[in-house]
């Protein structure tokens, strides 16, 4: 199940540049009780995350500023976090040290003008995002962009996560998640669709900022979820929304009814990436079992991924040329355009306007 994570490490694919200045979901923000740490990676960056007594979550860069420790090596009472070599003492959602045990009354050094690395951290939709700023950039300060979240259509929901670690370059997680061929062939189940059952499809595209929209059309009549919504006898539309610097946002409408889901690749390293699709829904609100249900086939859908991600890793291991095709994988080319256009700040977008596509799965 995805509790079965990869081993990573040796033996990762290419890495490749990353998006910083950005927020991530770090983890599952219940793992984080009052009081309690846990420690996590985002973008190569080891991290002590933790929360604080009254709830408020933290998230530290994982290294002491004095020698350089693991922070989590240390101690945290639910107010301060202490570093195990030297008992130095800091207040870890700002980072300034509160005490230098050492320091006698001959020392005029003032500790609470040192601080240890802290990013913003936030709770939205059950994860912790960390706001991870470029490697050197100094205390975080001004306005910085707004915190994900999935959108939701009503008061009551039902809601669900699936995670899955994959041991390939977010870019690789990335256009395997906005390709479109690849699902026939990896995402073939009774339940769901056949490989026969492959047509030829037009779909509608338009530039959004830092991403596109694929815009509201009546989805695949091939896929069995689809043509559940259908007992409900409305017109069924969705948008699929990427928006970098790795999400993907689904909402399917059908009358006050709705299914939204928010899907993040999230670089772990610069060689490896985490998949992380957080759902909430009210189609069947009142019939058991529908969350149990929707998980298990939710996760099989994300194993067939990340199984397929695992051997095209093994591939990418021996750094292949690789090819882009039109119009399967213009959504991908599109991705490494926004992608360059922010890394390089040109404000380019690679849509000028609304584009249609064509291509069979
Ligand atoms: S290394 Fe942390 S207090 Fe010295
Ligand atoms: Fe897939």
């Amino acid at each position: 199940m995805m509790n079965d994570l990869v081993q990573l490490g040796a033996g990762d694919g290419p890495p490749t540049e990353l998006i910083f200045g950005d927020w991530y979901p770090a983890m599952r923000a219940d793992k984080l009780r009052e009081g309690k740490t846990a420690k996590a990676m985002l973008l190569g960056v080891p991290l002590l995350l933790g929360r604080k007594t009254g709830g408020k979550l933290f998230a530290m860069r994982d290294l002491c500023p004095h020698r350089g420790i693991p922070l989590s090596a240390g101690w945290f009472d639910g107010e301060t976090v202490t570093c195990k070599y030297h008992g130095w003492r800091f207040e870890p959602c700002s980072g300034q040290c509160a005490e230098i045990p050492s320091l006698t009354s001959h020392e005029t050094l003032d500790p609470t003008k040192i601080f240890a690395s802290s990013f913003p951290c936030e709770e939205r939709d059950g994860y912790a995002w960390v706001y991870v700023p470029a490697p050197g950039t100094g205390r975080i300060g001004g306005d910085l962009p707004a915190v994900p979240e999935l959108p939701r259509f009503s008061a009551r929901y039902r809601d669900a996560h699936l995670e899955a670690e994959l041991p390939c370059n977010v870019d690789h997680g990335i256009i395997g998640l906005m390709d479109p061929a690849h699902g026939p062939f990896v995402h073939q189940a009774w339940w769901w669709r056949s490989r026969a059952s492959i047509h030829e499809k037009e779909k509608h595209f338009e530039p959004i900022p830092e991403g596109f929209r694929m815009s509201a059309h009546a989805p695949s009549g091939n896929s069995a979820p689809y043509k559940l919504l259908g007992v409900y006898g409305e017109p069924i539309t969705t948008t699929i929304d990427f928006v970098l610097p790795n999400r993907r946002y689904e909402t399917i409408r059908c009358g006050d009814k709705w299914f939204a889901s928010l899907t993040t690749v999230t670089p772990i390293t610069a060689s490896t990436c985490r998949i992380d699709v957080y759902a909430a829904w009210n189609i069947f609100y009142r019939v058991p079992f529908v969350t149990s249900i929707a998980t298990f086939f939710g996760a099989k859908f994300v194993q067939q991924d990340q199984q397929t991600m695992i051997e095209q890793a093994e591939g990418l291991r021996f750094n292949p040329g690789l090819m882009l095709i039109d119009d399967a994988d213009k959504p991908a080319k599109w991705y490494f355009a926004l992608k360059q256009a922010r890394l390089k700040g040109t404000g380019e977008h690679p849509l000028d306007g609304p584009v249609t596509l064509h291509w069979r799965s």
